[in-house]
C-alpha cells in the first residue's frame, strides 16, 4: 500500500520536512524559557549532553523502524513481528494529540503577536499577561491556525509539508542570525552572554536534569513516532544516519542561537529570565520598537510570521500522527481522520487556552506533592505528556531496536543507503548508547521524578 501512503520525493525532501517538524516553538519559544527557568548555563550544558548522547541515537533508531515497517509510529511494530509493542505506538499518537491541543494555543498567540507587530503595537510585550486572558481573541488566533494545519495535512504528504518546509526554514534561521549580531551590541548584552554561557553548575539539580532531557526530546521531537511516521515515507536509497545528524545538528544549533539572541534582549531590557511561557512575548517586543518604528514593525511583523510558519511545520507533523494512525488502522479517508483529529484537539486546547489567568480552577490546576506553588494546566500537560512520556517512550525504541528487533536487523536497515555503516565509529556510538546509555539513564530519571516530582517522595 507503500504507494497510496505517499512518499517524499527526495532526501532533500525529508531533511526538510524532518526539520521543520523538529525546529519549532520548542526551539524559539520553549527552549530560551527553560533555561531562564533552569538556572542558564547548567540547563544548556544537560541539554546539550542529553541532544547529542541519547537522542540521536534514539532518533536515527525511530527513522529506521519506520521505514523498515512502512508504517506510522501505531503500527510499524506489527509488520516488525512484535505486535505487542503496538502500545508504544499508541502511546506515542496520545502525546502527539496532548502535545498539539497546547502547541496550537501557544501558535495562536504568537499569530496575534505578528499581528499586533503589524500594527505597530510594540506595548503588547508589557501586557503579556492580559493577552493571553483574552479567551475571544487567543481562541481565535489558535482555531484559525488550527485549520490552516489541518488543511496542510488534508493535502497529503509531498504537496503539502515539503512545499512549506523547504523555502522558510532558511529565511527563519537567517533572522535569527541577524537579530543575534543586534543583540549582542546592546548595553547589558554581556550579563545576557554570562548567564548563557558561563557554567554555573550550583543550579544544577533533578528539576534542572528531568526538564533538560524533556526539551531534547521535544525539540528532536522524538519518543512519540512522529519521525517514525515521517520514516516510513522514506526511500530505501537515503542515508538515515547522515539525515539524522544533519536534523540533530539543525534542531540543535537553532536552539542555541535562539538562546544567544534572547539573553541578551532579556538583560538589557532588564525582564526576569525566569518569566515562564512570556519570556520571548515579553522580551521581542521592546527590542523591535527600539529599532525604530518603520524598521520594528517590518523586523517584528517578520519574525513572527516566520516563527509561525516555524510551528506550522510542527504542528503539521504533530497532526500527522492520529491522522496517519486512522488512515493506516482504520481505513478512514485522510479527509475526515484530519477534520475529525482537529475538533478533538481544539478541545482540548481549551482548558490550556483558560488556564493563563482566565481560569483560576486551569490557572492553579495542581500543587505536586511537596511543591510550594500550583503549576497552570499546561504547565501539567507538558509535565506528563512531554518531559515524562516522550523520554519514556524513547527508552522502550531504545530496548526495542537492540534487544527486541535487535541490533543486527537495525543496523541492516541503516545500512540501506548507507552500505559502509557497521564499520563506521557512528555506528559503534549509536549502538553503544541505545545498550549501555539509554537504558539506565532514561530508565533512572523516569522512576526517580515520578517518585519525586508526582509523589513528593525523597530520594536524594
Ligand atoms: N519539535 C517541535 C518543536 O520544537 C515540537 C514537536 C514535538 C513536534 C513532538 C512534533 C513532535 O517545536
Amino acid at each position: 500500500m507503500a504507494a497510496s501512503r505517499g512518499k517524499f520525493s527526495n532526501k532533500f525532501g525529508f531533511i526538510a520536512a524532518a526539520a521543520g517538524s523538529a525546529v519549532g516553538l520548542g526551539n524559539i519559544w520553549k527552549f530560551p524559557f527553560e533555561v531562564g527557568k533552569g538556572g542558564g548555563s547548567a540547563f544548556l550544558i544537560v541539554y546539550l549532553l542529553f541532544s547529542f548522547v541519547l537522542c540521536y541515537p534514539i532518533l536515527v533508531s525511530e527513522i529506521a523502524i519506520g521505514r523498515r515497517a512502512q508504517k506510522s509510529a501505531a503500527l510499524a511494530f506489527k509488520p516488525l513481528g512484535h505486535p505487542n509493542w503496538s502500545i508504544i505506538g499508541i502511546l506515542g499518537v496520545f502525546c502527539a494529540v496532548v502535545i498539539l491541543s497546547f502547541y496550537n494555543v501557544v501558535s495562536g498567540w504568537v499569530l496575534g503577536y505578528f499581528v499586533e507587530m503589524l500594527l505597530g503595537n510594540f506595548e503588547i510585550g508589557h501586557h503579556f499577561e492580559e493577552y493571553v486572558t483574552d479567551i475571544a481573541e487567543v481562541g481565535g488566533y489558535a482555531l484559525a491556525f488550527l485549520i490552516g494545519t489541518a488543511y496542510i495535512v488534508s493535502q497529503g504528504i509531498t504537496k503539502g509539508i515539503e512545499k512549506f518546509s523547504k523555502i522558510l526554514m532558511p529565511v527563519l534561521i537567517i533572522i535569527i542570525l541577524v537579530l543575534t549580531i543586534y543583540a549582542l551590541t546592546l548595553d547589558r548584552a554581556m550579563d545576557g552572554v554570562k548567564f548563557y554561557l558561563v557554567p554555573d553548575f550550583s543550579k544544577l539539580n533533578l528539576n534542572v536534569i528531568y526538564r533538560a532531557l524533556g526539551q531534547s526530546f521535544f525539540s528532536l521531537s522524538l519518543g512519540l513516532g512522529a519521525l517514525m511516521t515521517y520514516g516510513s515515507y522514506l526511500s530505501r536509497k537515503e542515508n538515515i544516519v547522515s539525515a539524522g545528524a544533519l536534523i540533530t545538528i539543525a534542531d540543535v544549533g537553532i536552539a542555541f542561537l535562539a538562546g544567544l539572541m534572547i539573553f541578551p534582549f532579556v538583560f538589557s531590557q532588564g525582564i526576569e529570565p525566569e518569566g515562564g511561557a512570556g519570556l520571548i512575548f515579553m522580551t521581542m517586543p521592546g527590542i523591535f520598537q527600539s529599532m525604530g518604528p518603520s524598521l520594528g514593525v517590518i523586523i517584528g511583523a517578520l519574525f513572527f510570521l516566520l516563527l509561525a510558519f516555524a510551528a506550522l511545520t510542527s504542528t503539521i507533523s504533530l497532526m500527522e500522527l492520529p491522522v496517519a494512525y486512522m488512515v493506516d488502522k482504520h481505513k478512514i479517508k485522510r479527509k475526515y481522520a484530519v477534520w475529525y483529529s482537529a475538533a478533538v484537539i481544539f478541545l482540548l486546547g481549551i482548558p490550556s487556552m483558560l488556564g493563563n489567568g482566565y481560569s483560576e480552577f486551569f490557572t492553579n490546576f495542581i500543587t505536586y506533592v511537596g511543591a510550594d506553588k500550583p503549576v497552570n494546566f499546561m504547565d501539567f500537560v507538558t509535565d506528563v505528556a512531554s518531559n515524562t512520556l516522550l523520554p519514556f517512550g524513547g527508552l522502550m525504541v531504545s530496548i526495542f531496536s537492540i534487544y527486541v528487533w535487535n541490533r543486527h536487523k537495525l543496523f541492516r536497515e541503516l545500512s540501506h543507503g548507507h552500505p559502509k555503516f557497521p564499520r563506521t565509529f557512528l555506528a559503534k556510538y549509536i549502538s553503544f548508547s541505545l545498550q549501555y546509555i539509554s537504558p539506565p539513564v532514561l530508565g533512572a530519571i523516569f522512576i526517580i521524578t515520578i517518585l519525586e516530582i508526582f509523589f513528593g517522595v525523597q530520594i536524594f
